[in-house]
């Protein structure tokens, strides 16, 4: 009798994992604890989408390796990712028209400091780390926001 509960928590455990793993590919964000470490913040979040060599994929998800948008304006940056970005973005001569989710809710502003640090400087990628007092200073700027920008509202804001 206890061998046979012994047996069927073991299975169970077996069974779990790859459901969990799962459902922790469909909805990053949600309850992992991910400290403020920004490899491990984009293993989890981002390379569902932009995959782990930060190529994304073809005609559907932009690339971050390469980026002029994850190596120019750090402002503009941290809103794609405080917000979501809808419509049409051009990056490396390609256009590509997704929506991007919104992080804000999701992260605390040196989690957001630390992945996109992270994203600047990998695949290539050179350009000065953003710190955590940039990610509170650009969130305190629309605290109301909730809707993803668009590039167009993204260039009108000059910083
Ligand atoms: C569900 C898929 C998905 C996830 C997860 C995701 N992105 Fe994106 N991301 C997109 C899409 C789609 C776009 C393009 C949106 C558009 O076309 O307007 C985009 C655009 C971007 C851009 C601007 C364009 C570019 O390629 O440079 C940046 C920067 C970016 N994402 C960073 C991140 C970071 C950092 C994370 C993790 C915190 C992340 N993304 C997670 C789908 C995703």
């Amino acid at each position: 009798m206890r061998r046979s509960v012994w047996l069927a928590v073991a299975c169970s455990v077996h069974l779990a994992a790859p459901v969990l793993g799962q459902a922790a590919a469909a909805a990053p964000a949600a309850a992992i604890p991910v400290g403020a470490d920004g490899a491990k913040i984009f293993a989890v979040t981002c390379a569902a989408c932009h995959l782990v060599t930060g190529l994304g994929t073809e005609g559907k998800i932009p690339p971050l390796a390469g980026s002029e948008w994850v190596t120019g304006n750090e402002t503009r940056l941290v809103r794609i990712v405080l917000h979501g970005l809808t419509g049409d973005v051009e990056v490396q001569g390609e256009v590509f028209n997704g929506a991007m989710p919104t992080w804000g809710g999701a992260f605390s502003d040196e989690q957001i400091a630390s992945v996109l640090s992270f994203v600047r400087r990998s695949w290539g990628n050179k350009a000065p780390p953003i710190t955590s007092e940039t990610v509170a200073r650009v969130r305190a700027a629309t605290p109301s926001r909730k809707l993803p920008w668009t590039v167009k509202e993204l260039l009108q804001r000059a910083s």
